[in-house]
C-alpha cells in the first residue's frame, strides 16, 4: 500500500508535538521519533467542522442519522463484519484497506446489565454495567485486538507480540490463531491469573514467563522489537484504541442515544479509558450526541500512579512499583497516562483509588447480582461508592460501570475470597461495620457434607433460619 493510500482514510497524529504521519510510517515502538509521545488515529473528518450543505467537505463528514440507521440495519445482516460489534461501526474506524474483511471473532455486542442490588447498596436510583467480559476471549481486549491485529495481517506481518498482565495476551493469541499468524507473549512470571495463561497456551502463542513485572516485560519487548520484525500489539499501538472506542457507540445505541451522566472505568495501562473518551468525543464532534459523559478512572491503591498524579497536581506522572491482587491492573508505569489524563480533564471526570478489601467486597457484590467479573473490573463499583460518598455523583445520576473481564478469568481469587483466606488480617480490619456485615452475607464457603439427604436437609433448615434472622 502506498503512503498516499492510507493517508486518504486516516493518519496518525502525535499527541505531544502534533506531527502527523501515515499509518505505515510509524516506528516499531509506535512512539514519535521527535518527542517520544504516542500517536492517535485521526480521520479526514476529525478536524473538519460540520460543513455547510453543498460545501465539498460535506462528502467527508459522516451524517449522524445515516450512521445510526446503517449501524442498526447491520444488526440483521449475516456478513461477518456486520456481526462484529466493532466492525459494525467501521465507518468511524476506516483503518483497513479491506474494511469488510477483518480478523474477527464476532467481538463486541456485549450486554448492558441493570445492577439493582449494587445500586441500592451504593445509594443510586439505577446503576448499569457494560460487561466487556462477555467478549469471545472474556475481556474487553478483543475489541481492540480485532482492530490492531487486522492491521498487522493486512500489512503482511508474520509475527505479533505483546507484554501483558494476561488479558491482552489471551486476546492476541486468539486473533493471531484465527489469522494464521505467530504470536509471542511476555507475561510476568507467577503474576497472572491461570485462566488467562491457559488461554494464551491453548491458542498457540509462544508464551514466555519473564522473571519481572509487567513494566519489566514492556521494557524487554521494546528492546526486542528493534531487533526482530514483529508487530507490537500493546496498547501503545493506536489501532487498538480504535477498536476499544466502539463500546462507547454500542452503549449509546443500547441507551437509545440518551447520554449517561458518568462512566467508571478501571485504570491499568490507561488505554481503555482513553479509547472510550475518544469514542464519545468523536460522537459529539459528529453531532451524534449533544454532550459527553464524565469518565472517571479507578485504580487499585497499590498500583495507583495516575491517582497520585491527580491528587498531587503533578506535571508528570511518577512511575511506581505496583502491587495488587487485581493482577490485570498491576501496572506502575502506564503507557497511555497522558491520553487518560486528557479524558478526565475533557469530561470533568475524577480519579480514585480503592483498597484490596474494597475491591474484594465490590467483586462479591457484582457476583451476587448473577453477573460477576474479575477483580480489576470490580474497582469500578468500589470507586463508585467513594465518589457517591464524596458527593461527586448524585443519587439520580445515570452511571455505567465498565466491567472489563469475565469472572472465570481468575477463579483462584474468587475461591480464596469465599473461603475467607484472600485478605490478610490488616486488610480485614480495615472494613467498617457495614462492610463487614456485607462480607459475611456474601461469603459462600463451599460445604463438605456426608452424602446423606438428612444431613443436607438439616443444613438447609439451618440456612433458612439464618436467613430469617437477617
Ligand atoms: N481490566 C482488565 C480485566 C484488564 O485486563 C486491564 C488491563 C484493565 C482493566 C486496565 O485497562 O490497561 O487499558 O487501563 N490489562 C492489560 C493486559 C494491561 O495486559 O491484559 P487499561
Amino acid at each position: 500500500m502506498s503512503t498516499s493510500d492510507s493517508r486518504s482514510t486516516h493518519q496518525l497524529r502525535c499527541i505531544g508535538c502534533a506531527r502527523t504521519i501515515a499509518g505505515e510510517e510509524a516506528q516499531s515502538d509506535f512512539r514519535c521519533p521527535h518527542c517520544g509521545e504516542l500517536y492517535e488515529v485521526e480521520y479526514p473528518w476529525s478536524l473538519l467542522r460540520e460543513p455547510d450543505p453543498g460545501n465539498t467537505d460535506a462528502r467527508n463528514f459522516p451524517n449522524p442519522s445515516a450512521l445510526r440507521w446503517l449501524w442498526q440495519e447491520r444488526r440483521t445482516s449475516t456478513k461477518q463484519c456486520d456481526q462484529s460489534g466493532v466492525w459494525r461501526f467501521r465507518d468511524l474506524l476506516p483503518i483497513l484497506k479491506h474494511l469488510e474483511d477483518p480478523v474477527t471473532l464476532r467481538e463486541g455486542n456485549t450486554p448492558l446489565y441493570e445492577m439493582p442490588r449494587c445500586a441500592k447498596s451504593v445509594g443510586l436510583e439505577t446503576l448499569l454495567a457494560k460487561h466487556q467480559g462477555m467478549n469471545p476471549t472474556g475481556s474487553f481486549k478483543d475489541t481492540g485486538m480485532t482492530a490492531a491485529l487486522s492491521v498487522a495481517a493486512e500489512r503482511g506481518f508474520e509475527w505479533v507480540a505483546c507484554a501483558s498482565t494476561g488479558n491482552t495476551s489471551a486476546a492476541m493469541a486468539a486473533y493471531a490463531a484465527r489469522a494464521g499468524m505467530r504470536s509471542l507473549v511476555f507475561i510476568p512470571d507467577g503474576k497472572i491469573a491461570w485462566g488467562k495463561l491457559s488461554q494464551a497456551m491453548d491458542y498457540g502463542a509462544l508464551t514466555v514467563q519473564l522473571k519481572t513485572d509487567f513494566d519489566g516485560c514492556v521494557s524487554l519487548l521494546t528492546e526486542l522489537i528493534r531487533r526482530f520484525p514483529i508487530y507490537l500489539l500493546n496498547s501503545v499501538n493506536p489501532y487498538r484504541l480504535e477498536g476499544q472506542k466502539t463500546p462507547a457507540f454500542e452503549m449509546m445505541e443500547q441507551l437509545e442515544w440518551e447520554v449517561p451522566d458518568h462512566i467508571i472505568v478501571p485504570g491499568g495501562n490507561l488505554a481503555n479509558s482513553s479509547a472510550l473518551g475518544k469514542g464519545f468525543a468523536e460522537m459529539k464532534h459528529l453531532g451524534m450526541i449533544a454532550r459527553v459523559p464524565k469518565i472517571s478512572i479507578i485504580q487499585a491503591q497499590g498500583a495507583d500512579p495516575l491517582y497520585r498524579w491527580f491528587v498531587n497536581d503533578d506535571r508528570e506522572m511518577q512511575p511506581m512499583r505496583a502491587e495488587t491482587r487485581a493482577s490485570a491492573i498491576r501496572i506502575g508505569n502506564p503507557a497511555s497516562w497522558k491520553k487518560a489524563a486528557r479524558v478526565i480533564e475533557a469530561t470533568v471526570g475524577w480519579c480514585e483509588e480503592v483498597t484490596e478489601q474494597q475491591i474484594a467486597l465490590a467483586k462479591a457484590e457484582i457476583g451476587a447480582e448473577g453477573i460477576g467479573c474479575e477483580p480489576a473490573s470490580a474497582v469500578t463499583l468500589a470507586g463508585l461508592k467513594k465518589l457517591v460518598v464524596a458527593g461527586r455523583i448524585e443519587k439520580q445520576e445515570k452511571v455505567i460501570l465498565l466491567l472489563t473481564g469475565h469472572t472465570l478469568k481468575d477463579p483462584e481469587y474468587t475461591i480464596d475470597y469465599h473461603r475467607g483466606v484472600l485478605l490478610n488480617e490488616t486488610e480485614n480490619a480495615e472494613a467498617n461495620a457495614e462492610e463487614r456485615a456485607t462480607h459475611l452475607r456474601l461469603r459462600k464457603e463451599p460445604l463438605v457434607l456426608e452424602a446423606d439427604v438428612d444431613v443436607v436437609l438439616k443444613r438447609l433448615d439451618a440456612e433458612m433460619k439464618a436467613a430469617k434472622q437477617i
